[in-house]
């Protein structure tokens, strides 16, 4: 019998579930999507249910499909941040609150100053409490929703409340755990001198394990469930932006992941757990065990690119201006369009600028600019948000030999080359990096439960499937406009923030 790893993903517009063989040939995969509630303006809520459900159609299916397959491990995947609150019973309280999820500013700003300030808080956990955070969250519940918090006897990350319905464990692991802001990376442990100075109950968090280890079993009940084998170990697993680097083969310092998903990231895999600069990036425990993970997530990537789809539907009545027609009228302008720089700060952002206020801009328009030129601005503004990250970690001393793109971005080879052309190395595609976090998910099952010797072996499997390599002249042309685009938000934050406020007040 054919035997296999299963990866499933708990994204946040559908769950994915994968099965990798355990000679490393990807088996398939099936996504059941589901929605994302928005109660209030920068509100965004999940109903666990809907990821049981997600998970229960995404497994079911793949598992059908594929009968003569034996799984030997589970890995399991997620977006991270969110907040499930479970009473003593482990019964949801209140819908989950999302990673993208705007509400806890005052909280953040609130924790940040009972920790002593922004380096003390770094001190503790290496990291800023970013917007979105879990721990921010919690805080919010304590001040806004006082009864249901009373209640709250347990917070579980998406993946970590699928496990616990998979398996009857709770438990976490340290990358998901990073993402609290209430962990200690460098010892990869839970602060609780951090957790004490800020009133938050440690209990309330599960035991906390290295990535790959075995925190269970599928239960009885799972099994039935889910329509598993009881018995199959499930290993930790991760968040999906750092188990999804594995996934795309980065894994040595001089690999850096680009993904231009609707959020875009730019990450790498440390050695060491770098001192964070100024708490612009995000330092984080790496799925493979004595290895870190360094990222920054801009708020705005193929965001961007479906906001500008959307406005030249208006426009031209067309009803379709699919991301090919963007990308082809795109090509035809050449790099640094014709003078012409976007911002892209659409959502706000939060990396390398933590600001919600932040807006988005076209920079040097004029009579002679016409779509062509509008459409490559919105591409090179999306690479140049990637590469602002990126420049923040070269402060920290991470050098690109490669660029491993990824998300749905990387299927655009004008994308790719700009990439290339900018960060002046060569962007390379990997086999399964497609297939997102899940693909990493079942890599790390397969690390937990024997298939694989080492993290390195895993990665090995993510071939190289496209290269583009940097063009000079053209890198010389989009460094020239990277520079002005540097430049624009510092010029602009105020005019950026007095326009924030003048459209709250209108829709006041
Ligand atoms: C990472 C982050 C997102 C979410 C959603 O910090 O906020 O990548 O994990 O996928």
């Amino acid at each position: 019998m054919l035997q296999a790893v299963l990866g499933i993903d708990i994204g946040t517009s559908g769950c994915k579930a994968l099965l990798l063989g355990t000679h490393g040939t990807l088996i398939g995969s099936e996504t059941a999507t589901y929605d994302l509630a928005q109660p209030r303006p920068g509100w965004t809520e999940q109903d666990p249910a809907l990821w049981i459900e997600g998970a229960r159609a995404s497994v079911g299916r793949l598992v059908s499909a594929h009968r003569d397959v034996e799984i030997v491990g589970i890995g399991l995947s997620g977006q991270m941040h969110g907040l499930t609150p479970l009473d003593e019973n482990d019964r949801v309280l209140r819908p989950a609150l999302l990673w993208n999820d705007q509400r806890n500013g005052p909280e953040c700003a609130e924790m940040t100053e009972r920790a002593g300030g922004e380096d003390a808080l770094r001190g503790y956990t290496n990291n800023r409490m970013l917007i979105g955070y879990t721990g921010g969250k919690v805080a919010w519940m304590r001040n806004h929703e006082a009864d249901l918090f009373g209640r709250m006897k347990h917070v579980l990350n998406p993946k970590d409340y699928l496990r616990l319905v998979l398996t009857g464990e709770k438990a976490t692991e340290v990358s998901d755990a990073s993402g609290t802001g209430l962990f200690d990376i460098r010892a990869r442990t839970w602060s609780l001198p951090l957790m004490q100075r800020l009133d938050i109950d440690p209990d309330l968090f599960p035991a906390c394990h290295e990535s790959p280890e075995v925190t269970g079993r599928v239960s009885r009940s799972g099994g039935e469930l889910f329509g598993l084998r009881e018995g199959i170990p499930v290993v930790g697993g991760g968040g999906d932006s750092v188990i999804q680097t594995i996934g795309s083969g980065v894994i040595e310092p001089g690999d850096v992941q680009t993904t231009i998903g609707t959020a875009g990231i730019v990450a790498s895999a440390l050695d060491t757990p770098i001192d964070n600069p100024e708490g612009r990036l995000q330092v984080f425990c790496n799925v493979a065990p004595g290895k870190w993970h360094a990222m920054g997530v801009s708020l705005n990537a193929g965001f961007a690119m479906s906001w500008y789809q959307r406005v030249l539907r208006g426009v031209s009545g067309r009803d379709s201006w699919s991301y090919d027609d963007v990308v082809a009228s795109a090509a035809e302008s050449i790099a640094g369009s014709h003078g012409l720089v976007f911002l892209p700060y659409l959502n706000g952002e939060r990396a390398p600028h933590s600001d919600p206020d932040a807006r988005g801009a076209f920079v040097g328009l004029t009579g002679m600019h016409a779509a062509p030129e509008m459409s490559r601005a919105v591409m090179e503004g999306v690479t140049f948000a990637l590469f602002d990250i990126f420049t923040v970690m070269q402060q920290a001393g991470i050098d690109a030999r490669v660029v491993k793109a990824s998300g749905g971005g990387a299927r655009s080879a004008l994308w790719r080359q700009m990439q290339a052309d900018l960060f002046q190395c060569d962007v390379v595609t990997t086999e399964g990096a497609a297939e997102g976090a899940a693909f990493g998910a079942a890599l790390v099952a397969g690390l937990g439960v024997g298939v694989f010797e080492s993290a390195e072996q895993a990665a090995s499997l993510c071939k190289p499937l496209t290269r583009e390599a940097p063009d000079p002249a053209d890198g010389r042309a989009l460094r020239r406009s990277f520079e002005v685009y540097q430049a624009l938000y510092p010029a602009l934050c105020d005019n950026m923030h007095a326009l924030a406020a003048a459209a709250a007040e209108s829709r006041a």
